[in-house]
């Protein structure tokens, strides 16, 4: 047996190879002294064979099978002439070096070989594919194909799920992880709702979080080795779905998973910032030249479908006197789209809403000092439609039979290259003609029937419109939530977290989102009151404090709010100029508090920090406990201020309102361990709290 290390700042992967048979990670943890014995470490947590196991137990190892007994998931499930194809994969080789390490298995009886790639990269997240090559002479359908097979480390016994619905995304269920295991799957041609992408494992603090970089459907498995057929290990698998007979390989021929990617860190926050450290530098496109994240003001939740000339030029006006840096047109601008039953396909501007074209509102815009973006949902058409009434067969459908719709509409298939050419021509069109800074990119339709190469069509049509205008800044929406992976994060500037822009509701999904993805791409509005989905009033200062933590944004009509709350959205808004180079480029801390209800953030960058500390109850005691800090530095001293405005009620129960405008020299020490008082007994108060670390 032979044993390699790969190495992170402060990650080891440890591989047993055992040459002609498996390839195990035995150590994932901790970074290693650099003379540690790794056969040592391997015999500390090997097993004797107990009762009722093979003579030569099985060990699934990287790539588990169907085979030696092991009764577990496979992470490959393959047939010829739709026969199933038993494989006896074995180690052919280990490539390694630096942080990373292929290993090459190989099964001379089935003709297949499939090599298992894991690297180490920015943030210590370990990236793994599996690529499988036919090496018979007839036709090979994979079905199944993990891109990452990871034998758990057994002290991970609990794990969270993040499943939901629209307008309720990212709702986390946590358990242990028990006998008869966990699969989680989408069949909708996206991520959705249904958690198949994302997943943590608790050992007390310390977590891992593991996420599959795939637009397209997605399944994971968890499950332990209950019937002690293998080494005792849960196995958590990981890879992209497809519809039967989607990925056949010819003779020769190759597929390449799309990678799985995990950390490791002490705790929740650590691991959201090394997730957040890899998005910044290996996934979101051309990071490192993005300028501050613009103020947004969407017309969906001020207008609706009530789109003219002359409404959007006044929303303009008022959004630009609230300070806003961006005005995005949203759905109800094209074809004959008065409403969501018609016109998706006809990206042409409306002449009913526009008599004098789309340039006059954006001249308008620009005028006003603001940039332009835009509302599409290219893969989708309605039945009534001028592009369906002259294409009927593009869009996905079984011949002969039914066409049932959703929000009335169909989904067209990006696999043809007509349909992917005719939505290029058009929004190239699109931007060529207009200065559009910004697409808002929707998908509201689940794909079904399902079709092949959805996902990659989409990514194809993606590619080549921003290799056409590589300056557009894009968002992937999908009904808020529905296509946001890592994938698609390659290609595109922001996601939509969800819909529903209630800020309660936020205040559960913005910290399950940031769990993964950094503020900056996470989309975050003040929305009108009542709230247009969960009907909750809620004031202006918390719906807008709240939606400072995240690419800020207005969805809501500024004419129709009062005075007192458009200067209170003014105000908030110019924090949030102030406060997004930390915002967007610090490390992220979840503060923990004994209420429930009481949501705590905070990041950190450089001398500055910014806290966000939230109630949504009424609170059981008088006076709630501090708020405990997090991420300082213990020995230094910072200027702590409560960025003004304050809220309504809250304020008054502040003992020394001039000592907080003043500010309070307090130790990293104190504030972490000692926390701060705060008048957090009020539902519905949310606070903002302002560190600058003083020199020494
Ligand atoms: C989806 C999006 C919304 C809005 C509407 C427009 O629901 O998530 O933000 O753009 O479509 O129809």
């Amino acid at each position: 047996m032979d044993f390699i290390r790969c190495d992170g700042a402060a990650l080891t992967l440890v591989f047993a190879l055992e040459a002609g048979g498996t390839g195990d990670c035995v150590y994932c943890g901790l970074r290693l002294p650099a003379d540690e014995g790794l056969a040592a470490l391997a015999a500390s947590h090997a097993r004797g064979r107990h009762e009722s196991q093979p003579d030569a137990p099985p060990r699934p190892g990287l790539l588990p099978e169907r085979k030696g007994g092991w009764s577990g998931a496979p992470a490959l499930v393959l047939r010829r002439n739709g026969q199933a194809v038993d494989t006896d994969l074995r180690l052919e080789n280990c490539d390694h070096a630096e942080g990373q390490a292929t290993f090459a298995f190989v099964d001379p009886v089935a003709g297949v070989a499939v090599n298992v790639r894991w690297q180490i990269s920015a943030g210590d997240i370990v990236s793994a594919t599996c690529t499988i090559s036919n090496r018979s002479e007839t036709p090979l359908e994979v079905e199944r194909l993990a891109a990452l097979a990871l034998p758990v480390p057994a002290r991970f016994t609990e794990f969270t799920t993040f499943s939901g619905r629209w307008a309720a995304e990212m709702q986390e269920h946590s358990s242990a992880i028990a006998a008869g295991g966990i699969m989680r799957e989408s069949a909708i041609g996206k991520p959705g709702f249904a958690g198949a992408g994302w997943v943590l494992l608790h050992a007390g603090e310390e977590t891992l979080g593991a996420h599959l970089a795939w637009s397209g459907d997605a399944w994971l498995t968890l499950a332990p080795d209950a019937q002690g057929s293998g080494d005792g290990r849960a196995m958590l698998m990981m890879g992209a779905g497809w519809s039967r007979g989607e990925v056949v390989l010819p003779p020769g021929e190759s597929y390449t998973t799309p990678p799985a990617v995990f950390s490791l860190a002490p705790d929740r926050s650590a691991l959201a910032q090394a997730f957040h450290v890899h998005a910044r530098t290996e996934v979101l496109p051309s990071r490192a030249t993005w300028g501050p994240r613009k103020v947004h003001l969407n017309s969906w939740e001020a207008l609706g479908f009530n789109l003219s000339e002359g409404g959007l030029m006044a929303l303009a006006q008022s959004a630009a006197s609230l300070g806003i840096e961006r005005f995005v047109l949203d759905d109800g601008w094209f074809g004959g789209r008065r409403d969501d039953t018609s016109s998706l396909g006809d990206w042409t501007v409306s002449p009913d809403v526009f008599p004098n074209g789309l340039d006059p509102l954006i001249d308008h815009v620009h005028a006003l000092g603001m940039d332009f973006g835009l509302w599409v949902e290219p893969e989708m058409v309605s039945p009534d439609s001028d592009l369906y009434r002259q294409h009927p067969d593009w869009c996905l459908h079984v011949e002969g039979g039914a066409r049932p719709t959703m929000r009335g509409q169909l989904a067209l298939d990006m696999a043809r290259t007509e349909v992917r050419d005719y939505l290029f021509t058009r929004l190239d069109a699109l931007l060529g003609e207009h200065p559009i800074a910004y697409l808002k990119w929707d998908h509201n339709r689940d794909l079904f029937p399902s079709g092949p190469g959805q996902a990659e069509g989409f990514y194809a049509l993606l590619d080549r419109l921003r290799a056409a205008h590589p300056r557009v800044e894009i968002e992937s929406c999908s009904s808020g939530g529905g296509r946001i992976d890592f994938g698609v994060l390659t290609r595109t500037h922001r996601v939509w977290p969800s819909d529903n822009n209630d800020a309660i509701e936020r205040l559960r999904i913005i910290p399950a989102w940031s769990q993964f993805l950094p503020l900056e791409v996470l989309g975050s509005h003040v929305g009108p009151s009542p709230n247009p989905i969960t009907g909750r009033r809620l004031d202006m200062d918390f719906r807008a404090k709240v939606a400072m933590f995240g690419h800020m944004g207005v969805e809501a009509d500024p004419a129709r709010m009062t005075e007192k709350d458009r200067a209170t959205l003014a105000a908030h808004i110019a924090l949030y100029k102030q406060w997004r180079g930390v915002l967007h480029s610090g490390a992220l801390h979840r503060l923990a508090h004994p209420d429930p209800n009481v949501t705590g953030m905070m990041v950190t960058h450089g001398e500055k920090a910014l806290s966000l500390v939230a109630q949504t109850e009424f609170s059981p005691v008088f006076d709630a406990a501090p708020v405990r800090l997090a991420g300082l530095e213990p020995e230094a001293r910072y200027r702590v201020t409560l960025p003004e405005p304050w809220p309504g009620k809250a304020r008054h129960y502040l003992a020394n309102p001039d000592a907080w405008r003043q500010g309070l020299t307090l130790s990293g020490a104190a504030l972490m361990g000692h926390g701060l008082a705060l008048p957090l007994t009020h539902p519905e108060t949310a606070w903002l709290i302002a560190l600058e670390r003083l020199p020494q």
